[in-house]
């Protein structure tokens, strides 16, 4: 294969040419990809005819060990029949639209905020790998934010205040700022998880920072202060020139590194078109963990 990378933005994302990633199997291939990853944090591959098996096949040879959901069974879809493949999409178990009061739907709709996935577990998701099978006529792009950018870009002086700080992050935080409401039982399931502020990358050695709208609280510090800074942090790393929007079309599969890029959707008319996307996230298992 003659896989050639396309820019998509002056600070990260490319688009990936001459690749069929249902025969990209050569440890050759799959390193390339691996360091295409490293440099632009999300690829953007299109035409790609995968079945939900296929994608599952090449997410394990690319990153080895699959992230399986491991939060409230009732706020999750199971029509997909693999705990490894997370259904992004607006369709009930049985492809009808959700209604709007459908509480999985509120749940889903946090996706807004920016994020990086599963920051809120130990070990957090690595790559995600999203598929596109059916899209609306008009909205629900998704942006990402290069947070390695946003990271060489702050002050020094912040670089030093937050070098060492540990986050924890949960997931009911981010779906009560939009007044989601969780039950006593539900909330003792999400505790959440504490991971570094500022990462460094491993195979480049770049910091970066790892921020989401999960994180609540910095370990030892004041909950008001600690806000304040994680809200001064997101608004810094989600600065235009820091994002890449990607519009969607059928056959796209979009990688992303959770480690040092957000994301967020984007609005569209959810109540008349159907969008359906299927998600792929691999572990962070080479991190070391941080005791909570
Ligand atoms: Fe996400």
């Amino acid at each position: 294969m003659d896989i050639r990378f396309r820019g998509l933005h002056p600070l990260f994302a490319a688009e990936v040419e001459g690749v069929d990633l249902r025969a990209a199997e050569s440890c050759d291939i799959l390193e390339r990809v691996r360091a295409g990853m490293d440099q632009y944090a999300v690829l953007v591959f299109r035409g790609q005819p995968l079945t939900d098996a296929d994608q599952l096949a090449f997410a394990q040879r690319l990153d080895g060990t699959l992230h399986s959901k491991t939060g409230i069974s009732a706020l999750q879809k199971s029509r997909l029949g693999n705990e490894a493949l997370t259904d992004i999409s607006n369709v009930t178990d049985t492809g009808d639209i959700m209604a709007r009061e459908d509480r999985r739907r509120a749940y889903s709709l946090a996706n807004r905020l920016w994020h990086a996935d599963a920051t809120f577990q130990d070990p957090p998701g690595r790559y995600s790998m999203l598929h596109a099978r059916v899209v609306p006529p008009a909205g629900a792009d998704t942006e990402f934010a290069d947070e390695r950018a946003a990271y060489d870009e702050l002050p020094e002086v912040v670089k030093t205040q937050i070098d060492g700080l540990q986050a924890h992050h949960s997931i009911a935080y981010s779906r009560q700022t939009l007044g989601f409401e969780f039950s006593e039982d539900e909330k003792e399931q999400l505790k959440g998880a504490i991971h570094p502020l500022v990462r460094t990358m491993p195979r480049t050695g770049r910091k970066t920072l790892y921020l989401a709208s999960h994180a609540f609280r910095i370990i030892g510090w004041p909950v008001p202060d600690a806000r304040l800074l994680l809200r001064d942090l997101m608004e810094h790393a989600t600065q235009r020139k820091f994002v890449y929007r990607h519009a969607w079309q059928v056959g796209d599969l979009v990688i992303w590194d959770n480690r040092c890029t957000m994301h967020r959707a984007t609005p569209f008319e959810d109540a008349r078109f159907k969008r359906e996307l299927r998600r792929v996230t691999t572990l962070d298992i080479d991190r070391v963990a941080v005791a909570g």
